[in-house]
Formats: structure tokens, sequence, C-alpha cells
């Protein structure tokens, strides 16, 4: 009897969702019914990308504007200026509603900023899909396609660990400092979080110790994830903690960065440190082979790009797009398709690069 009960409200409960579902977006879920009446060919298709920060997004760009046409949509693919990024993207992404774009996909400079950019998007009848970086405190998203961020932070974590023991097999005891990335990108604090997940329990018990004592996020940030900032953030730490200590790492959250430390490291005179990537650029490839850089991630811009379209076709027909988990961005839970990163020493390189064919050839 009581079975029948509980079934019988778990049905009720359903028919009401159901019923909710149909009529309005409401209650926790980010996209309502999460399908869309579905849209033509030819319909235009809008990518907001930020500032050209690093090598991925230079890629994702080309290859957006293909593959949207390919899929045989109308591509509207633009990107914030450096000088005024935000305003330059909430501006591009309501010309894309107003043009009548059926889905926007952003890489938000500031996933806090687009807030009534994406409402405005959603209530025109677009869908909005957050690629590689989530939209913060927004009820207005539908789907958010990456890598899986906080794993990302992990891998290097573990990397910057690994690293060290095999590069000074007679330390008990490492000297690190710490860097992470623009404070408006939402996978800033993602990386940072999954690396000191590994490491914070070694720093703890005293095998890792930050001399600088930068340890909080706010601290160890980099404006705008500009090389100069991270160099310059170096340069002072190097000064005023290293007098005679040894710096032996560095938690980069990417290759662009983990080029400045170098370049401000050895600019110091100080002997080679194990630092840690991401994005595997072309420029850090040839340190990575040569033990300059001890690792980086592959996150291949290629299949995020096509996530993304594919999504953008199953809403096309009418569908729900295909997600894995959810991402709680501080509003909703967002639908998500996660993707897996890559971690990438000299050891696994070439494997690891072997259908790319700008990396490939780097590994030789
Ligand atoms: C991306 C990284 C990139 C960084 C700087 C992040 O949001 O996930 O791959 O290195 O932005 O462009």
């Amino acid at each position: 009897m009581r079975k029948l009960v509980i079934t019988t409200t778990a049905v009720a409960a359903v028919a009401l969702l159901a019923l909710s579902g149909c009529s309005s977006r409401s209650g926790d879920d980010a996209s309502g019914d999460g399908a869309s009446k579905g849209f033509e060919k030819g319909s235009l298709i809008g990518v907001a990308l930020p500032d050209k920060t690093s090598e991925n997004w230079v890629l994702a760009g080309d290859l957006f504007k293909s593959a949207i046409e390919e899929a045989g949509f109308k591509a509207d693919v633009q990107y914030a200026g450096q000088s005024t990024p935000v305003p330059d993207q909430q501006a591009q992404i309501s010309s894309m509603t107003t043009k009548g774009a059926k889905v926007i996909i952003i890489g938000a400079k500031d996933g806090g900023q687009l807030g009534t950019q994406v409402k405005d998007a959603q209530e025109a009848g677009a869908k909005v899909i957050a690629y590689d970086r989530i939209l913060t405190d927004t009820k207005n998203i539908d789907y958010y396609v990456a890598f899986d961020n906080f794993k990302v932070g992990q891998l290097q974590g573990q990397a910057l660990l690994d690293g060290l023991k095999a590069k000074f097999p007679d330390k008990k005891t490492y000297n690190i400092e710490l860097f992470s990335g623009d404070p408006g990108d939402a996978n800033a604090p993602v990386f940072f979080k999954g690396a000191m997940d590994i490491l914070q329990p070694k720093i703890d018990d005293g095998t890792l110790k930050v001399v600088s004592g930068q340890t909080d996020i706010k601290q160890t940030a980099t404006k705008d994830w500009l090389a100069q900032n991270a160099q310059n953030r170096m340069d002072t730490i190097l000064q005023g903690s290293y007098g005679s200590a040894e710096l032996d790492g560095v938690l980069s959250p990417n290759d662009t960065l983990a080029r400045a430390i170098l370049t401000s490291v050895k600019s110091a005179g100080k002997p080679a440190i194990v630092v840690t990537g991401q994005d595997s650029e072309a420029a850090s490839i040839p340190l990575i082979m040569s033990g300059e850089q001890y690792m980086t991630i592959y996150k291949d811009t290629r299949k995020l790009v096509k996530q993304a379209i594919d999504m953008a076709t199953e809403l096309s027909k009418g569908d729900k797009a295909t997600t894995t988990t959810t991402t709680d961005n501080g509003a909703v839970k967002v639908p998500t398709f996660y993707l897996d990163p890559i971690v990438v020493t000299k050891d696994n390189a070439a494997e690891v690069y072997k259908d790319d064919d700008k990396l490939a050839p780097l590994t030789k």
C-alpha cells in the first residue's frame, strides 16, 4: 500500500514537471525542456569568442567558421578585442540576437557579465551554449561544452609532483610557486582548485613549500592571462623571496604563462625548474621535447568545436542535445558535455599528437 502511494505521488510529480516544462521555463532546469522547436538549415549560428589569449582561441575561430558552414548553417564568428573585451562581447552577442541567430555559442571573456545579453538571446528564441568557459550566475544558459576543467587542474598538480620527484631524486622537499589564470575566466578557479586538490596535502605535510607564501587565488591570479603579467610576478617573487633559496617548480595554468615563467627564471640566472602548462601550443612543444617545460595538456580544439556543432545540429532537429553531466554555475545546473583532457610529457607526446598535423611534426 505504502509503495503504491509513493508510486502514485511520483507519477503525479512527473506529470506536473512535464506540464510545467511545456508551459514555461522554470525551476532549476537551465533550459526549460532542453529541446528547441528546431530550425532550418541555412539558419544563423553566432559564435562569440574572447580575446586571443592563447592559440586555442585562434584555432577555434577558424574551425567554427568552416564547421558551421559544413553543417549547413550560416556562421557569424566574432572575437572580443583586447582593449574593451567585455563591452565588445556584449555588443556582439546582442547583434547576433538581432540578426536572428538560432544558436549562440559563447567562449566568455568574463562569464559573469553577459547575463543581460543571454537573457535577451533566449527570449528571442536562441539557444545559448557556453563553450570552454561556463557563464556564471545566470539561468539563461542551455548547455555547456568543455574539457573537464577540474581534471585539467588535477593532472597539472599530479604532474608537478611527478616532475619534481623525477628531476630532483635526492630531494625530499621542494620549493614551488603557484600561478592561476584571469579572475574573469570561470575556468581559472576550477583549474586552480583541481591542482590544489592534489598539491594542498603535500603543502600541509611539508613536502612542498610555497616560499613566497602566496597560495590564495587572489595572489596567484594572472590578469587577462597575459604572459607579461606572469613574467612580472615571477620576477618580483624571485627578487623578493629567493635570495639563496632554490626554486624547484611552478604550477602554471597554461603554456603561454609557462613560457613567460621560464623566461623570468632564466633571466634571473636560476637553474632549470619543473613547470606545468596547458593547451599544447606549438611554441611549447619543442620545450616539452627538450624537457624545459615538463608537461602540457592536450585539449583537441577540433573535437571541442565539433561537439559544439553537433549540439547545435541536434537542436536544429528539435532534439535535446546529448550531455554527459551537469555543471552548477551558481544559478542552475547546466546540462554539460565534458571531453577528457590528456596529460602530455616528452614520453607520450609523439603518440598523443600522432593525428594532429600541426603538432605531430614538432615531436620529431
Ligand atoms: C582555457 C585555456 C586557456 C585559457 C587562456 C581558458 O579558459 O580553458 O585552455 O589556456 O583560457 O586563454
